[in-house]
């Protein structure tokens, strides 16, 4: 069985964004080139301080190359390693640290989170999930994969299609299956003043 976590909010939104969460049960069923093309797309279109656009992507596709997407799923930690098994992409999200006239571009990780994030909302319009991950060895990944030192590791998505929950481990299906959570909004939303409650 398949689960939905729609977003409990307290007023509308988009349902690209309250239907999105981060499941771990995936099934091996394989995401299309177009598909891919369309994430990438999403991706680049992402607004980004003098539009200096630095997010940088590497499409791992289990289809395409097994090798290399093995080399990958090696440097993921056991808990991630456990679930991504039967992922078909991974797409490593790497930010260009340089800015303007030699100076450090100090949006690059914002920019480049934006990036990130349009590219999993398109994952969602088409109907795939998308999950991203910290929870590898991004040394090992800068190292296998010859990242220039100017480009930084961020993160990892995995996308493809949701799988039957049944199929996961027992402490991952329970993560699987609880509630989603998020501080409430008088927490992180303030009005005219640091901490004046929204
Ligand atoms: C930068 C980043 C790193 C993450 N790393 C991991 C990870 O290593 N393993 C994992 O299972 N989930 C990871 N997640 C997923 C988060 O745990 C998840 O987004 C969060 O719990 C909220 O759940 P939701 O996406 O279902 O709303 C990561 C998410 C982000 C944005």
């Amino acid at each position: 069985m398949t689960i939905t976590k729609s977003a409990v909010t307290a007023v509308p939104v988009h349902e690209l964004i309250a239907e999105r969460w981060s499941p771990r049960a995936f099934n091996s069923h394989a995401v299309s080139q177009d598909q891919i093309h369309a994430l990438l797309e999403a991706a680049r279109w992402a607004p980004s301080s003098y539009n200096l656009q630095p997010w940088r992507f590497i499409v791992w596709n289990r289809d395409d190359n097994a090798d290399t997407f093995d080399k990958v799923y090696a440097t993921l930690s056991s808990s991630n390693k456990a679930w991504v098994a039967n992922v078909p992409v991974l797409i490593g999200v790497f930010a260009d640290r340089r800015g303007v006239d030699g100076q450090e571009n100090g949006a690059a990780a914002y920019d480049t989170g934006a990036a990130a994030f349009s590219l999993v909302l398109q994952a969602q319009a088409l109907g795939l999930h998308a999950h991203q991950l910290g929870g590898f060895n991004r040394s090992e990944l800068q190292r296998e994969f010859a990242i220039p030192d100017d480009i930084v590791v961020q993160a990892l998505i995995a996308v493809g299609y949701q799988g039957d929950e049944a199929l996961l481990r027992d402490d991952l299906r329970a993560k699987e299956q609880a509630a989603r959570s998020r501080r409430s909004l008088n927490e992180i939303a303030f009005t005219g003043q640091w901490g004046h409650a929204f």
